[in-house]
């Protein structure tokens, strides 16, 4: 029933970008499992063919793989303006996370983050939310972190553009409620996924999920609010760094979290 009525509001396609792998290969596979149809996009291509072809077999599915990089938003627009298919679920899941402090940050660096993490994400919903406005139904998934609910050191510029999604999330929210589209941010804390075990060389943070749980629990929650936390100690945590302490005592303990990252 439950994957009957996700069908109904949010098929016949989902895009995932950046779902080749690990968070966005769950939410693949998550999607795949609730009987819609995918256009997977990554850079790498192999993984991509590999998760892809996975996915087809497992859920007896399309899937449909592109090999672009998000922070060519032209080119990607483009590729996917070219398909034959009808996308009423975007997932933005790809994101560019410098670690370092910012006194060292390239420019370049600086400059790609906020390509993959804030202007392809921001032009992406703008093109589709086009046809599922016209079509009455659909969704868009933003992801965030709750690094972004406040100041983050050491990854300042990576927690401000994860910032953008959820307020952008937000504000969509409401827009696009009365054409039946729901929009949700997931503000999700440390996550098993190549990317963190890069980051994160000692014991995982309390708190840390599955990429699978966490593709679950933000499914779940479209439609029901703008947006998600998963997992109850990351729904404490950001309750009591947004609204308990000041934001100068927020910063302090982000800082303690994400000054070890590497
Ligand atoms: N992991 C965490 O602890 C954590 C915590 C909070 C929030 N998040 C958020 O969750 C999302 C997933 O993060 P993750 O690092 O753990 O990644 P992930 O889901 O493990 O993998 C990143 C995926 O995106 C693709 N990708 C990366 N850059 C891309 C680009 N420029 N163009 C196209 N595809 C791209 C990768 O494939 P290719 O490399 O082949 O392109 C891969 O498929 C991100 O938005 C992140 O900000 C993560």
């Amino acid at each position: 029933m439950k994957n009957i009525q996700f069908r109904e509001k949010y098929g016949q396609y989902a895009l995932v970008a950046g779902g080749s792998d690990g968070l966005g290969a769950a939410f693949a596979e998550a999607i795949a499992q609730r009987g819609l149809n995918l256009v997977l996009i990554a850079r790498q291509e192999d993984r991509l063919k590999a998760t892809a072809a996975r996915i087809k077999e497992l859920y007896e599915i399309d899937v449909i793989s592109i090999a672009a990089d998000m922070a060519d938003y032209e080119n990607v627009k483009k590729l996917i303006s070219n398909l034959k298919v009808s996308i009423s679920l975007l997932v933005y899941n790809a994101a560019f996370a410098p670690i370092g402090l910012f006194e060292n940050m390239s420019e370049d660096h600086l400059a790609l983050s906020t390509a993959v993490n804030v202007k392809a994400p921001l032009l992406l919903a703008k093109l589709l939310s086009a046809s599922m406005i016209q079509q009455k139904r659909g969704g868009i998934v933003l992801m965030s972190s709750i690094a972004g609910a406040q100041g983050s050191p050491n990854l300042a510029a990576y927690a401000a553009t994860k910032s953008f999604n959820t307020i952008l999330a937000e504000g969509l929210w409401k827009e696009l409620k009365p054409h039946g589209v729901d929009v949700i941010a997931c503000c999700a804390g440390a996550i098993l996924t190549p990317g963190y075990h890069k980051a994160e060389k000692t014991r995982p943070a309390p708190g840390t999920l599955e990429a699978s749980k966490v593709a679950e629990q933000t499914l779940d929650a479209l439609g029901r609010g703008p947006i998600i936390v998963p997992g109850v100690i990351n729904k404490i945590g950001r309750f009591v760094l947004t609204r308990l302490l000041s934001r100068k005592a927020a910063i302090d303990i982000m800082s303690k979290n994400t000054g070890g990252l590497s």
